[in-house]
């Protein structure tokens, strides 16, 4: 039985990709406005999908990004599920980077998990069966197992990347403590005193004549890894890179390509300094 993959417009240039290199799928791009837009005039987001009724009974796999245009995606994604419900199809859902995925708990009074609001919605709302997430910001967090979700993981791929460039002596470290709960990934002790401004405190470290490998899930305003790089680099370390899964800001990942000898930076978000593709972990996930 062939698989359908209903690509969101966040995700069309790795949709694409998968069409060039297999024909186990069939790939379907949501059809746009009488004026060939995505949205109206108003701001409002259209979708349709023309041939949903032949969709039943078929495995449906939804394939969205959750930058940039967070918001507008999350409409895009829910129409296009809503569709799906309306025409009795329980679909998959492939997020090669979750929105709102750092609203992942309730940090103060007043607040909402975010993240497993919209885990939840899909679920138990729009019945989706199994819901792929390339390396969520909140991995390893408890309330995920009471959820389809299957994790994936970029970092393997970016590690191999690092070690055929720059040998097998890398010493791989995380930012911080959500790094090392993600990846295993030993991470150093961190504070975000805004959504700028971050502090990285660490005692004693000696990385002398070492090369360093900072493994990340996200680049933002690059604040994070910026406050890492001066710490190393005190620390002796002879080279630092950066291997990171998902680019959000194209401001912030500037900012890190020119400090850094090398960053590698997969293409789970649409970005110009992208230069690891993840189409293979996505059809390894998804045959
Ligand atoms: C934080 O917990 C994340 O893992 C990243 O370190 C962070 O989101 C990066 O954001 P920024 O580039 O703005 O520091």
């Amino acid at each position: 039985m062939k698989t359908f993959i209903i690509s969101t417009s966040t995700t069309e240039h790795l949709a694409k990709k998968i069409k060039e290199r297999t024909k186990s799928f069939k790939i379907i791009f949501p059809e746009k406005s009488k004026e060939g837009k995505r949205c109206f005039p108003d701001g409002e987001v259209y979708m349709k999908i023309s041939k949903a009724n032949r969709l039943r009974q078929k495995r449906v796999v939804v394939l969205h990004s959750g930058a940039p245009e967070p918001n507008q995606g999350l409409v895009e994604l829910e129409l296009i599920l809503q569709i799906l419900k309306d025409n009795k199809v329980k679909p998959e859902v492939f997020f090669t980077y979750f929105p709102y995925s750092m609203q992942d708990k309730v940090f103060e009074k007043g607040e909402t998990n975010m993240a497993e609001n919209l885990v939840k919605k899909l679920v138990n709302y729009y019945k989706v069966k199994k819901i792929y997430i390339i390396d969520p910001h909140f991995g390893g967090m408890g309330w995920v197992k009471k959820y389809p979700i299957n994790s994936v993981s970029a970092v393997p791929f970016l590690i191999k990347k690092a070690r055929q460039d720059f040998g097998k002596d890398i010493l791989f470290l995380s930012p911080d403590k959500g790094g090392k709960r993600r990846t295993g990934i030993l991470g150093l002790k961190k504070e975000r005193l805004d959504s700028f401004k971050v502090e990285i405190f660490s005692s004693r470290l000696n990385f002398k004549r070492r090369i360093l490998g900072v493994v990340d899930d996200i680049i933002e305003t690059g604040g994070t890894l910026l406050k890492f790089y001066d710490l190393a680099k005190k620390s002796g370390a002879k080279k630092i890179i950066v291997l990171a899964t998902h680019g959000i800001l194209p401001a912030g990942i500037l900012k890190i390509k020119k400090k850094y000898s090398k960053l590698y930076l997969t293409n789970t978000i649409k970005q110009k300094e992208a230069n690891i593709d993840i189409t293979a972990l996505i059809l390894k996930n998804i045959v």
